[in-house]
């Protein structure tokens, strides 16, 4: 049995996840919703982008048993939207979020809520200061393990995480996970360009190997593959990239801004045929 606990952070590094976010904090704020929320929606019933993507935090935040409880953890917590949405609807006393992108933590920490806390940091080199009693972890998955690995390794570092995740939660509490998962697809199906100009340093995960990874230390409680909701955030990432379009030129250059509108339509693409699944995950910890 591979040894997951001597592992290296199996992860994309430090430097190749800031490359992503080094376009700055503006760039991003133009055309996210006012939430900053940076990954899939959940549209079941929404009109806006807004709307959809505060649905989809609430829905982790309950799936994740989150409301009401004293500390919760979101890994990989972007701007911050998880993190506030569960102190200011949920009733969670303390929310801790960690990041790797120090543009990501600054503007976190500038909001100046003593409610949050934001570290940057892997989920690899965490160590808690208390037992959580709920975590969410919503499209930072897709960075846990990097293309130059063999497959073992692979679900022995998504291992590592579930082991991890499993340590740090309160017996039987809950976490919940969204990620993009390879489906009809591997590594060699996706484009190139979104390995090389997009996420340098980062391999998708299949279902499967999430669901080896965490064997006897979560028991899964719920299961969606909402890829569809994926093709109409893109869209809308689109619609509102080309409403900014002279802005977003002005400040990043029009090279930056084709190469988010090329990755989003590509990506529509990928979702709308099944190349890609968008799961969201319920886990339960196994006491
Ligand atoms: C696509 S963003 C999603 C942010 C946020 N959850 C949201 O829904 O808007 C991915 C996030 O994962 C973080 N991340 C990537 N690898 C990480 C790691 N090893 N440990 C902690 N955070 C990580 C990135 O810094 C970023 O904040």
């Amino acid at each position: 049995m591979f040894d997951s606990t001597a592992l290296a952070d199996p992860g994309a590094s430090k430097q190749a996840i800031q490359y992503h976010y080094d376009v700055g904090n503006d760039f991003y704020h133009l055309w996210l919703d006012e939430t900053k929320t940076y990954t899939c929606a959940l549209w079941e019933g929404a009109q806006t982008l807004q709307q959809a993507q505060e649905q989809k935090l609430d829905y982790h935040i309950s799936q994740a048993g989150a409301s009401g409880t004293r500390f919760a953890l979101d890994i990989g917590c972007g701007w911050g939207p998880a993190l506030t949405r569960m102190v200011d609807h949920h009733r969670v006393h303390h929310a801790i979020g960690l990041t790797l992108s120090q543009q990501q933590a600054d503007y976190i920490s500038s909001l100046g809520d003593n409610r949050i806390e934001v570290e940057v940091q892997s989920w690899f080199d965490h160590i808690p200061a208390q037992p959580y009693d709920a975590i969410v972890s919503i499209g930072a998955f897709e960075h846990f393990a990097r293309p130059d690995m063999s497959h073992s390794q692979k679900v022995a570092g998504y291992r590592s995480f579930f082991d991890r995740c499993h340590a740090w939660l309160r017996p039987g509490k809950r976490m919940s996970l969204q990620t993009i998962a390879y489906e009809n697809s591997d590594r060699h199906d996706l484009h190139p360009f979104i390995a090389k100009e997009i996420w340098p340093e980062t391999d998708l995960p299949r279902l499967a190997d999430i669901v080896v990874a965490a064997e006897r230390k979560f028991e899964i409680i719920r299961l969606r593959n909402d890829r569809a909701d994926y093709v109409r955030t893109c869209n809308a990432w689109i619609h509102r990239l080309n409403e900014r379009q002279d802005e977003i030129i002005g400040l990043v250059g029009a090279d930056v801004f084709h190469r988010y509108v090329h990755w989003f339509k590509l990506s529509m693409i990928g979702f709308h045929t099944g190349t890609m699944s968008l799961l969201r995950i319920t886990f339960q910890r196994v006491p």
